[in-house]
């Protein structure tokens, strides 16, 4: 057991989450996927307690893609049911803990009564600052990504850009992420080594942590874990380790 004594003081700034293996934790337990999904939120509550307590600034957690909607009909709408209840429970621990909620994703294409609970969750923590919590829901990185050369595009369309100036700054000024910095930690749980369309421009150079643990499952101790191994990588970003010394 890990506990946050252990961990020194380079905390990532950054830290995303693919929350992975609801479904498979049911079955194990022979339940059905929903009962799965349900524990995940109680799992979400406790990664976002933890990243809190040790100063993680920004959190992000992928809690459901562009791909999730070809899931059979039921679950998608478990799902969405599941985004409202928690919503509606959670606002208290985000207000107790001063934690911003924000959301990444095509906000659009979520039932109505998700996104106006989650508009106001984000407006009544918009002034919160201890950490921001952003939830990547009907998210995908190429989606992303199609939208924001669209969007530039246009600006060059209607000279209000020249393409020679299009750099890093500009292309993130037009991702969902445009107010978080690069992520540093991607985590992914439920031992899958893939990044399912998350976040592909943000974790260039993110470090990347694998878990067998099923996203019910992970705890407080597995974030923690997920830190110190973290702490103990070199970030060369393309440099050499006599550089950095
Ligand atoms: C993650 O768990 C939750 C979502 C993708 C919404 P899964 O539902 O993908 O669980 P597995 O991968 O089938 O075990
Ligand atoms: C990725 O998990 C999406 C979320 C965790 C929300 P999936 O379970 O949907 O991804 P694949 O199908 O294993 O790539
Ligand atoms: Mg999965």
């Amino acid at each position: 057991m890990i506990n946050k004594e252990q961990l020194n003081s380079n905390i990532p700034k950054h830290v995303a989450i693919i929350m992975d293996g609801n479904g498979r934790w049911a079955k194990k337990k022979g339940l059905f996927r929903a009962v799965g999904h349900e524990n995940g939120t109680k799992a979400v509550r406790e990664a976002v307690e933890s990243a809190a307590e040790i100063g993680i600034k920004y959190l992000t957690l992928y809690a459901f893609s562009t791909e999730n909607w070809n899931r059979p009909k039921l679950e998608v709408e478990t799902l969405m049911r599941l985004l409202v209840s928690s919503l509606k429970k959670e606002i208290k621990t985000l207000q107790k803990n001063n934690i911003r909620l924000n959301a990444i994703g095509n906000l659009q294409a979520l039932p109505e009564k998700a996104r106006k609970e989650l508009l106001e969750v984000i407006e009544k923590t918009k002034d919160n600052d201890h950490m921001t919590l952003s939830l990547a829901l009907s998210y995908g990185s190429r989606e992303e990504l199609i939208k924001t050369i669209q969007e530039i595009s246009i600006k060059v369309k209607n000279n209000v850009l020249s393409p020679h100036l299009i750099n890093e700054a500009v292309i993130n000024k037009h991702l969902y992420t445009k107010s978080l910095p690069d992520v540093d930690l991607l985590i992914r749980t439920s031992g899958e080594q893939r990044i399912s369309n998350f976040l592909l421009w943000q974790i260039a150079y993110a470090e990347l942590y694998f878990t067998e643990i099923l996203w019910p499952d992970f705890k407080k101790t597995d974030l923690f874990e997920a830190i110190l191994n973290y702490q103990q990588r070199e970030r060369r970003f393309g440099k050499t380790s006599e550089q950095l010394s």
